[in-house]
């Protein structure tokens, strides 16, 4: 079967798909100086990318820094709900970019995405969660010869690339740009403390002021997550597994407490942690009728919403990505987005200015894996400290802030240890 040239929702979205590059471009200088000296260099001439990324106007920019540079690049999406249609148009229509991504598609379509993805033969891949590299390595590995290296975005992918490198079944070398400072720090913290109040509020107009809001995880997602709560005249109560971790949320004034004390008392909740089940069935039991809950971590596991179907009587839709789950006992719970993230899926993800430092992390740390001599060995990649260092003074000096340098004197007693009291 002959390869389709893109999949996508509507080619005729695509004006207002570019409007919105553009308005993300503005936020993003420090992608845009890359992407300058990527069109210069050419580093990636020829180059086939395939990336499995929520395809955004963020994520376009970082697409075309990468085809500044002379890479043929291939999109699929890294969830079915976080697709901005205009935006994959715009890239197919205007940049001649292949995407495969419609926001809503099923599950099936989203592999279906994901395997003509595969079929261009990439030989880089940027993962957001790693079902590229995982659909790679079990269904595709006829594809897998042609892989020079990968970069991996998030926490949940660059869990599943260490189990998979520790079970020597990882085939190729993959930076983990989630694990660059410069990236976790801040898009983590900032990014998902943000968006996944902006889903929510998108999503019900809520007020946040007064309401109890519990946050499951205190990990950076969960730490940006409560700090913004709170922010807005939330009463947070934080759930843990991680006794520093826990112990952390407590000195920075929040109640923690197990998810069963915590479910009664909640009327939101965020789930923030990565694992499976944190919301479970004991805990639907104990809440109180029109309690919202949503999730910010990558994979829709979160929420038990298979056991919450065994205790729903009817289920409808209150509104866009808003449905009550009306239980045997006659409350209401509320889901947002079927459990998926609720930032990518009700709003429009992380505010472009702090992704504008993670896809920096990205183009570079592809441009590291092509330039490494020698190549890199298959397995999981920290980023060096130098992109992490560059990306940070692109960040402030784009934002107009200078920075003391150290004094030779100074540095000399840095580096010395004799001189005490
Ligand atoms: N992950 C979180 N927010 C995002 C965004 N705006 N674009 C791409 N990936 C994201």
């Amino acid at each position: 079967m002959s390869q389709p040239a893109s999949d996508i929702a509507n080619h005729r979205l695509a004006e207002y798909g570019e409007q919105r590059i553009d308005w993300a471009a503005r936020e993003m200088p420090v992608t845009a100086q890359i992407s300058d000296r990527f069109a210069a260099e050419r580093p990636f001439a020829g180059l086939r990318i395939a990336g499995c990324l929520h395809i955004t106007s963020e994520t376009a920019n970082l697409a075309l820094a990468l085809q500044a540079g002379g890479a043929e690049l291939t999109l699929c999406a890294s969830n079915p709900l976080s697709t901005q249609d205009d935006v994959a148009a715009a890239l197919v229509e205007r940049a001649g970019i292949k995407v495969f991504a419609i926001k809503g598609e099923s599950n099936e379509t989203y592999y279906e995405h994901i395997h003509h993805a595969i079929d261009t033969r990439p030989q880089i891949t940027i993962d957001d969660g790693a079902d590229l590299v995982s659909t790679l390595h079990s269904d595709r590995r006829d594809a897998l010869d042609a892989v020079r290296g990968g970069c991996e975005e998030t926490t949940t992918g660059v869990i599943r690339l260490r189990a998979m490198a520790a079970d020597g079944a990882l085939a190729y070398p993959i930076m983990a740009v989630n694990d660059a400072a410069t990236k976790h720090f801040f898009d983590n913290r900032y990014g998902t403390g943000q968006s996944a109040l902006d889903g929510i509020i998108r999503a019900t107009n809520v007020l946040l002021a007064g309401k109890t809001v519990v946050v499951a995880g205190y990990g950076w997602c969960g730490r940006g997550v409560a700090s913004r709560a709170d922010g807005l005249g939330a009463h947070v109560i934080v759930t843990e597994v991680d006794p520093l971790r826990a112990l952390e949320a407590v000195m920075d004034g929040f109640r923690v407490m197990p998810m069963a004390d915590a479910a009664s008392e909640g009327d939101i909740f965020i789930t923030t942690t990565g694992d499976i089940h944190v919301v479970d069935e004991p805990h639907f039991a104990q809440m109180k009728s029109g309690a919202m809950m949503a999730n910010a971590g990558h994979f829709n596991h979160e929420i038990n919403l298979n056991a919450l179907a065994q205790i729903t009587e009817h289920q409808r839709e209150l509104k866009p990505y808003v449905t009550a789950h009306v239980t045997t006992d006659g409350r209401e719970l509320l889901v947002l987005a079927d459990g998926r993230l609720v930032n990518l899926s009700a709003a429009e993800g992380h505010p472009a200015s702090v992704m504008d430092m993670s896809f920096a992390n990205q183009a570079l740390a592809v441009e590291h894996l092509l330039r490494a001599d020698p190549p890199l060995e298959p397995g999981v990649h920290e980023i060096p400290a130098e992109i992490d260092q560059s990306v940070a003074r692109l960040k402030l000096s784009s934002m107009g802030v200078k920075l003391d340098t150290l004094s030779e004197e100074q540095q000399r007693y840095l580096n010395s240890w004799d001189e005490g009291t």
